[in-house]
């Protein structure tokens, strides 16, 4: 079948690529633009490894059509870098700082899930917060840490906005040795950065 050539808008740019009209989001995501922070798991929408912002929302590119994207704001991990300082963002910090990181291959989802979740702008419950991570899977099965760090990311937001917010008691808060949150900064930025494994 022959290619069409089509706009997409991804991470604050105009990106001109040839795609077949049966080719998902994901395919071309990765394997045209290189964007490796996304990722293939299941590949039927059940784990969303293969997340991507569209319009704000998550959405599992790996059952989305490309062709579907044109007019949409596609954001991925890469994309939320602070273009002004270089800085990442609150959701981002708040995974290393509650070591919500082991493997990392949910990670890139599960941040674009909590971006999507913080931006809200709601103060969710933790409860609510399991409930809305449910399209999100992690074979690490470290979902408590990951619980809480969205938790805190919200109450960086619910500050900002003079709203009160309380982070409910966590066992699995805890403040990792100096040498192991660089490790994780290192693996966050370098999955912003374009720079990861080719999984
Ligand atoms: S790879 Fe797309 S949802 Fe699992
Ligand atoms: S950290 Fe390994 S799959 Fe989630």
């Amino acid at each position: 079948m022959s290619k069409k050539i089509i706009t997409l808008h991804v991470n604050g740019k105009n990106q001109e690529v040839a795609v077949d009209e049966r080719e998902s989001l994901y395919e071309t995501l990765r394997n045209e633009l290189r964007l490796t922070s996304i990722k293939k798991g299941c590949e039927v929408g059940e784990c969303g490894a293969c997340s991507v912002l569209l319009n704000g929302r998550c959405v599992d590119s790996c059952i989305y059509l490309t062709v579907w994207a044109v007019g949409k704001d596609i954001v991925t991990v890469e994309g939320l870098k602070d273009p002004t300082n270089g800085d990442i963002t609150d959701v981002q910090k708040e995974f290393i700082k509650q070591a919500a990181v082991q493997c990392g291959f949910c990670t890139p989802g599960f941040i674009l899930k909590a971006v999507e979740i913080v931006g809200r702008n709601i103060p969710y419950t933790r409860d609510e917060i399991k409930q809305l991570i449910t399209g999100n899977l992690c074979r690490c099965t470290g979902y408590m840490n990951i619980v809480t760090a969205i938790e805190h990311a919200i109450k960086h937001n619910m500050d900002k906005l003079g709203i009160a917010y309380e982070v409910q008691p966590s066992t699995t808060s805890f403040d990792l040795p100096d040498e192991e949150k660089e490790k994780m900064l290192k693996d966050v930025l370098a999955m912003q950065d374009n720079d990861v494994t080719k999984n």
